[in-house]
């Protein structure tokens, strides 16, 4: 008979994280940094999940707004494991995707349509009707009137309950580039240069790379009842900083966030490096004139800097950050077991 296999290991409890209020007088948005990207992944797909069963309950359906990227991996890797584990019910859940490259087939490496059933649809029980991308496919006379209805469409779900972003090196959300205003909407545009030298790896070269992609405008973003601008690893430590802390500017599109009600910043550490308050961290108990919580969410892969075990090592880098950065926030830390 066969041996019975050794029993599991029993589950690693994960404490509630701690949190850290600092001063944040140069942020104009609500930001929450966390240690680690997959503290901020299953922060964001929590907040999702939070929101779905609230809609459905509500409206009978969630309308989601999503991106594409290295950045929200985590996030659509963390939905599918709670819609796996019972957690949440994708049947009655709407999409809009921010954008697609223009001419762009869909059976393409690069398409985003492809990344985003490949990467989540396929991994959960959304109906294929509920779905939207643009298409890169239209031909170009027809480009105006298919971003039209994409408006139309958005509009008829009854709006985006929630907004998933992310953020590129010239400030576009979406593939709204600098010099895109605050009443844009879905339309055609031409990609900065920096952005197609960005995707060059990818696409084996910047000349590949194609000129132009369909996006959601920055208007139709902030249409959104909430918003989630997501942020990882130290290549987007300017473009945050500026982004949160910057001036209103055609600029930096990014920053129109600026006039939303409903906005959440979240970074890891490298990506939140050039804040004021992590890069000249001083005591301070000034507020904030939105009055709003800034939080450094310490998650158990922290623990060891914050007096607890971790099995895990943590690189030095972030290890002495997080203890400078803790360091510095002085009189004005807090425990709490508040969530993000
Ligand atoms: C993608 C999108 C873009 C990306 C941004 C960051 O749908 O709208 O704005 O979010 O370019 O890309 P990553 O996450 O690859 O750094």
């Amino acid at each position: 008979m066969a041996k019975a296999p050794p029993p599991l290991p029993p589950a690693v409890r994960r404490s509630p994280p701690t949190t850290i209020e600092s001063s944040r007088d140069r942020e104009r948005l609500r930001t929450v940094v966390f240690p680690e990207h997959s503290d901020l992944a299953r922060a964001v797909a929590e907040r999702i999940v939070e929101v779905i069963h609230r809609e459905t309950r509500a409206k009978g359906r969630a309308v989601l707004g999503l991106a594409t990227g290295s950045t929200p991996l985590g996030v659509y890797e963390e939905l599918i494991r709670r819609h796996q584990a019972g957690d949440v019910d994708f049947s009655h859940v709407i999409t809009f995707n921010l954008d697609e490259y223009y001419p762009m087939t869909p059976d393409s490496p690069h398409s985003y349509r492809r990344y985003m059933w490949e990467n989540f649809f396929a991994h959960v029980n959304i109906a294929k009707q509920n779905v939207h991308i643009p298409d890169g496919t239209i031909p170009r006379e027809r480009v105006a009137d298919a971003c039209a209805a994409y408006e139309e469409a958005i509009r008829a779900a009854g709006g985006i309950d929630f907004q998933l972003l992310g953020i590129g090196k010239t400030g576009h959300v979406g593939f709204n580039e600098p010099g895109s205003d605050a009443t844009s909407r879905t339309r055609i545009v031409t990609l900065d240069t920096l952005t197609r030298k960005d995707a060059a790896a990818d696409f084996f070269g910047v000349e590949n790379v194609p000129r132009e992609a369909l996006t959601m405008g920055v208007a139709t973003i902030l249409d959104a009842k909430e918003i989630a601008l997501l942020a990882t690893g130290e290549h987007k430590a300017a473009i945050v900083a500026r982004a949160v802390e910057g001036e209103i500017s055609t600029d930096v599109a990014a920053t129109f966030l600026q006039r939303h009600q409903s906005v959440t910043v979240y970074l890891d550490l490298p990506a939140a490096d050039e804040l004021t308050r992590i890069k000249t961290p001083a005591p301070s108990t000034a507020r904030s004139s939105t009055g709003c919580a800034t939080r450094f969410v310490a998650g158990p892969s922290s623990r060891r800097t914050s007096g607890c075990s971790s099995s895990r090592p943590i690189p030095m880098t972030t290890s002495s950050r997080w203890a400078a950065f803790s360091a510095s926030c002085g009189r004005t830390r807090t425990r709490s077991s508040s969530r993000t």
